[in-house]
């Protein structure tokens, strides 16, 4: 179910004698769906019980009158006072112990019985509400999960539900001590009432306990998810159920709280609070998008696109005329099937004032409408065509919460992050205009000629049978440093030399390493040099060929890439983190090798990307940058929207139908 474009809207912030007039504009300008309601508990239940869902219906029947659908927010996200008044136990506790009061949004604990079940009752009733409602086309659960929530909750229901979480996973307190090692510092736990949150003690708590702090927190979040999912599908017949993600959020496992959604939303806001222009660069945005594809491998709905100048005190600077466009283009081309701008109107009232939204605080259309309502007119007639589609890549970079996690406890090299790895491997192939997937540890492969691993860590488990297997079928696979070091409890492996498990397949054994604190160690690799960085693992050959190797003074001749034919695939390592030139050239001979092609070649600051449908490719040319460009799309295509002459921030859509005799 698909509407190209809408936008975020709050009735409750506006004079009744107003909504016309918006709604009328948002028609006007194209919009077809509206996303309502996901912080109004207190106007929907201004007392406990007391219902008043008046208001919304009449703003239900302006927008169904001008033909805009409504997607609800429930509105777990923000508790009213009155609330907190009567069970100020609701409130979240930090890793200091403080309590964190009323005010902002999200004061609560996910853990506490008497909030959940306050949830509940307003979820309940507003899916008895509007559960059959024709003009509610679906609903987005709470917002944005796990914002505000970094550094909580640490109050007895959180230690409570800890505890009893760790129980049903180790079953018997001597084996959660076997698992822990916790004989470590004297911290054996004679009962599971023993141990504690992750509060602030004098020095570091035991990264197993931490590891498992995580993913509790994790589960905690898509368990109170799942929650109001469970009351709305009760209530609800043939309306959709999304969630607003984050990108690289990285409190949840976003694979697990996709699960149960229909499909994936995220907030795209490539300025946000970034006061330092350029904000996220262009590629950063791509493999944003690319990761919320990734989570259920599909098509995505942006549920807040950014519309304005964005900030709460200070402010980042205001997009150029053409990028508020742009950007929405590039989330269209890079899976959204639905772009829903955050929001209609600037506010004149709360923190958020400055957040801007496609109207200025005075609600008289400017320019902003103006370039947004010449996007939807260019875009809204063609999308439907590649609908549900994404790229088609062939590379795929998969992405693991729990590896992650395992870095942030322990980074290792205070500049060794998992997130940054990642985004450096994709940036390599954006550079190259070739799509890449992000792909869950346990994803199928067989579709992908070219599979990088970063930080496979912890020996998860299945993972390592699952690379192996993909690799024995014909598979490319490069694996990185920190590799089967640990196992699932965040214990050292020590039955084999590193990498662990993947010693064999690799054709390599590690017996030394060094963390590269303040150095970096040159690296050639044929006639072309670079830098390996924040590690360097000393290689052993096992059968296993070199690739690249290490120059100057330390770690002469020693491998900083290798190579191990393996069944009919290859498996690749790399013994350091490379820089962005070696990092190119190893990805450039891995694409050779695995027989992979770019999308071609682009103009400085022109992204290209594709989405292949059943009926043909679809191919988007994106200038980011602020002068025009020159951009050919190649043979056989024909425009669809622009040409070849790309304005500052302008876009092009060219077309390919399939060609006979080839899927
Ligand atoms: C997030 C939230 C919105 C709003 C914007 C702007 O994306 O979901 O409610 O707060 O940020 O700050
Ligand atoms: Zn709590």
């Amino acid at each position: 179910m698909n509407f190209q474009f809408g936008v975020d809207y709050y009735p409750e912030h506006w004079p009744e004698e107003r909504w016309e007039t918006d709604v009328r504009l948002m028609a006007e300008m194209g919009l077809k769906v509206v996303r309502l309601a996901e912080f109004a508990w207190n106007k929907l239940e201004p007392a406990q019980g007391r219902f008043d869902f008046t208001w919304l219906d009449r703003a239900l029947a302006v927008f169904d009158r001008h033909g805009l659908k409504a997607v609800l927010g429930t509105p777990s996200a923000a508790p009213p006072a009155w609330l907190i008044a009567a069970h100020p136990d609701i409130l979240p506790v930090d890793s200091e112990g403080r309590t964190r009061g009323f005010g902002g949004r999200h004061h609560d604990c996910q853990s506490n019985p008497t909030y959940r079940e306050h949830v509940a009752r307003i979820v309940g009733a507003m899916a008895m509400h509007y559960g059959k409602d024709p003009r509610v086309v679906g609903w987005q659960t709470d917002n944005e999960l796990g914002n505000s929530h970094e550094d909580t909750c640490h109050c007895r229901h959180c230690k409570t539900a800890f505890q009893i979480w760790l129980k049903e996973k180790y079953g018997d307190i001597t084996d959660l001590n076997r698992a822990w090692g916790t004989v470590f510092w004297s911290q054996t736990y004679d009962s599971f009432t023993q141990v504690p949150t992750p509060a602030l003690t004098l020095t570091a708590h035991s990264p197993s306990l931490l590891l498992d702090w995580k993913r509790f927190h994790s589960d905690l979040i898509v368990d109170f998810q799942q929650k109001e999912i469970d009351l709305l599908r009760a209530g609800t017949t043939c309306q959709f159920i999304t969630h607003n993600f984050m990108g690289y959020f990285d409190l949840i496992d976003y694979f697990k709280l996709a699960t149960p959604l229909d499909f994936v939303s995220h907030d795209q806001y490539p300025w946000g609070f970034w006061d330092v222009p350029p904000g996220k660069n262009p590629g950063l945005l791509a493999s944003t998008l690319d990761l919320m594809a990734g989570l259920k491998g599909q098509a995505f709905w942006i549920m807040e696109q950014q519309a304005g100048p964005t900030g709460w005190q200070i402010l980042a600077r205001t997009p150029r005329p053409g990028q508020l466009a742009l950007w929405a283009a590039q989330s269209i081309a890079r899976g959204a099937d639905t772009v829903v701008f955050f929001r209609w109107r600037s506010c004149t009232v709360g923190t958020e004032q400055y957040w801007h939204g496609i109207l200025p605080h005075n609600g008289v259309p400017g320019r902003r409408y103006e370039e947004l309502k010449a996007l939807i007119a260019a875009l809204a007639p063609v999308m439907p065509r590649f609908e549900g589609a994404l790229s088609g890549a062939e590379v795929a970079i998969v992405h693991s919460y729990e590896q992650n996690w395992a870095f942030e406890i322990q980074p290792h090299h205070p500049e060794l992050d998992y997130v940054k790895f990642a985004q450096e491997v994709h940036a390599a192939f954006f550079e190259k205009n070739v799509p890449a997937d992000f792909v869950s540890d346990r994803a199928d492969l067989g579709r992908y000629k070219l599979v990088v691993a970063p930080l496979v860590f912890l020996d998860l488990p299945g993972v390592s049978d699952h690379l192996k297997s993909y690799v024995k079928a014909g598979g490319h696979l490069i694996l990185t440093v920190r590799t089967g070091v640990k196992d699932t409890a965040n214990v050292c492996l020590a039955e084999n030399a590193l990498p662990g498990p993947y010693g064999e397949l690799l054709g390599i054994e590690i017996l030394d390493y060094d963390c590269l604190r303040g150095v970096t160690v040159p690296v050639t690799l044929g006639q072309i040099s670079g830098q390996g960085r924040l590690w360097w693992d000393v290689v052993t050959l096992k059968g296993a060929r070199i690739l690249a190797s290490g120059t100057g003074t330390d770690h002469t001749g020693e491998p900083a890439a290798t190579a191990h034919t393996s069944g009919k695939g290859v498996a690749m390592y790399w013994a350091t983190v490379p820089d962005q030139d070696l990092m190119a050239v190893l990805i450039d001979r891995a694409l050779v090798d695995a027989g992979i092609e770019s999308l071609g070649t682009s103009a400085p600051g022109v992204e290209l990307a594709r989405r292949r449908s059943a009926e043909g490719d679809f191919l988007f040319m994106l200038n980011h940058t602020s002068e025009a460009r020159s951009q050919e799309p190649g043979q056989g295509w024909i425009a669809l929207v622009g040409g070849t002459s790309l304005a500052p921030f302008g876009f092009s859509v060219f077309f390919k139908p399939v060609q006979e005799g080839k899927v």
